[in-house]
């Protein structure tokens, strides 16, 4: 996806739609940007809300996209045509779907963006990680507020080692690098 259709897409497209991305967008395009190059076949979301960020998945995406959120009553986007797009329905610290979700690992990026607390975003984490494939990405976002959940896993990744690349606009994004 080049800019212009990044821009289309984050400005016409979700606006036209009435959906709102909860993304900075010059944070977005940076993953974006990584994932021209990871050329992803299966992507997973967790924390659809609105099906804001699920589009640009659906467009990248080559093969599939599961989107889970105990949520899906916001979603308005139609993501039904043209790929394998899949929702499905539920806590994802549930253990009925983590099993759902792994039915249709594995998978080359994962977009954690579910619940903020540390617990739910480590148990995310903890979860969903070994469902991505060696040399995949796994994008975290809201690192940016001191002592929120997302911000303390990253860092506390980043201590254990992994290879993270942090764009702290508004909201403050991270993808880690497997
Ligand atoms: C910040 S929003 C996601 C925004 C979306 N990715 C975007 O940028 O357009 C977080 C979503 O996570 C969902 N959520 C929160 N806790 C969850 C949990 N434990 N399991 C599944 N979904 C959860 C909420 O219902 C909400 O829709």
């Amino acid at each position: 996806m080049n800019k212009d259709r990044f821009d289309q897409a984050f400005n016409n497209e979700l606006g036209g739609m009435g959906v709102r991305i909860a993304q900075d967008p010059d944070e977005f395009w940076q993953v974006i940007k990584r994932l021209n190059i990871l050329k992803p076949k299966r992507i997973l979301e967790i924390g659809v809300q609105y099906g804001g960020t699920s589009l640009f998945w659906n467009l990248i995406a080559k093969e599939l996209v599961i989107g889970v959120d105990c949520d899906l009553s916001g979603v308005v986007v139609d993501l039904t045509r043209g790929f394998h797009y899949e929702f499905i329905s539920g806590d994802s610290t549930d253990i009925n779907t983590i099993t759902s979700v792994e039915k249709f690992a594995p998978y080359d990026f994962l977009w954690i963006d579910g619940g903020h607390t540390y617990e739910i975003a480590k148990s995310d984490w903890d979860n969903y990680s070994p469902m991505i494939r060696p040399g995949g990405l796994i994008g975290v976002h809201d690192v940016k507020a001191q002592g929120t959940g997302p911000e303390i896993l990253i860092r506390e990744l980043e201590e254990a080692g992994f290879n993270c690349e942090l764009f702290i606009g508004h909201k403050g994004t991270a993808l880690v690098h497997l």
